[in-house]
């Protein structure tokens, strides 16, 4: 770990003393001044810390001026930077745990050298507890990304979802919801998509040993193992999705389902169903782009379990909180990945924002 150190006139002693603690702990540093007592202003400091930390020069930042209060928030005004004001050992301890900050700030005037050593320990030596914090932190950045929060957190408490919000996949997104986006990147597009959250969805896929020989010596090293993939798309937008996830997964076996609700009966009618021959020994991957009311993943995975496959993830592209809520009720063991959660189904359930029908644009049948 590289730790950046800043300060101001007012901080210049204690820099001293936390560098001696940052090099007791082995870890690196680079220390961005000021360098003598001159009188200086804050903010310049904490731009440079903060800017050695957006870019990737250090992973984490000390700064220090009169209370530690000005720094701090200069610090702050940086888009990705928490900087957590220390006073006491507590501090030091949630400022990791809970906020994930990435720089502490403290006051020469205020903490002894003391304090800043053992604050210091307690801070880089404390980790992030994720969980409701990281949904906290999120909340922070959709700040920073200039968007409100809802006053509610509805939308998100009551639904197990997993956003895959990857700045690239946040930024192809975008391009699909773009009305004059042309069928042909459309499809490229998702198909894109698709490849990027693969890697998400396969995340947990379980790993064996194995023995081999490196040009230096042998060794136990790892290798996929267990249980192969399936992909399922539900007719037909799902078929945009399927080569996504080829191209990271080229083992996988497809499958192919369709269905529908009789319009006057209501029942669920699958039309076409063809899933591998061992389909139920493979984790299936259901992918469709929309996830509106649900209706048809919920059909969907109906079928496939009555086929005797446990083990099943559902992808999406843009999902609607109405459609997750489903999901999740009708299938509480499939687990939903999406690219994106938008705000709500319109009267016509379409997704809102959404990027209108899926199937039409990608096959330019509209
Ligand atoms: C400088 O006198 C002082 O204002 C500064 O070091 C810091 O305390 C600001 O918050």
């Amino acid at each position: 770990m590289k730790i950046a150190i800043g300060c101001d006139h007012g901080g210049i002693v204690l820099k001293k003393a936390c560098i001696e603690k940052i090099t007791e702990l082995g870890y690196e540093y680079e220390d961005y001044g000021t360098y003598s007592e001159e009188r200086v202003d804050y903010p310049l400091y904490a731009q440079k810390v903060s800017e050695a930390i957006i870019s990737g020069k250090c992973d984490k930042g000390i700064l220090l001026c009169g209370t530690g209060i000005g720094i701090g928030i200069a610090a702050n005004k940086f888009k990705g930077i928490r900087c957590a004001h220390v006073t006491d050992a507590f501090c030091a301890k949630m400022a990791a745990e809970h906020n994930d900050a990435n720089i502490i700030s403290m006051g020469g005037r205020i903490t002894s050298e003391e304090e800043a050593k053992e604050y210091i320990g307690i801070f880089f030596g404390s980790r992030f507890a994720g969980g409701r914090h990281a949904e906290r932190v999120e909340m922070i950045k959709e700040i920073e990304k200039g968007k409100r929060l809802k006053e509610t957190k509805e939308n998100t408490e009551e639904m197990n979802i997993t956003v895959v919000n990857h700045p690239l996949i946040v930024h192809k997104v975008s391009l699909m919801r773009d009305k004059n986006t042309v069928p042909k990147d459309f499809r490229e597009l998702l198909k894109e998509i698709s490849l990027l959250m693969a890697y998400e969805v396969t995340r947990d896929l379980p790993l064996v040993d194995v023995e081999i020989e490196t040009p230096i010596c042998k060794c136990t090293s790892k290798t996929l193992g267990g249980r192969s993939i399936g992909v399922v798309p539900i007719l037909r937008a799902g078929l945009g999705m399927v080569d996504g996830v080829l191209e990271l997964v080229p083992t996988a076996k497809i499958g192919h389902i369709g269905c529908y609700r009789d319009p006057d009966t209501h029942m669920p009618v699958e039309y076409y169903c063809k899933l591998p021959v061992d389909a139920e020994e493979r984790t299936i991957i259901v992918v469709d782009p929309m996830l509106a009311t649900g209706g048809s993943a919920i059909m969907a995975i109906d079928f496939i379990k009555q086929r005797g496959v446990k083990d099943i993830k559902f992808m999406c592209l843009v999902a609607a909180p109405e459609g997750v809520k489903a999901l999740n009720k009708a299938h509480p063991d499939v687990p939903i990945y999406a690219a994106a959660l938008d705000e709500k189904l319109n009267d016509h359930a379409y997704i809102v924002p959404g990027l209108g029908d899926a199937g039409d644009r990608l096959f330019g049948t509209k």
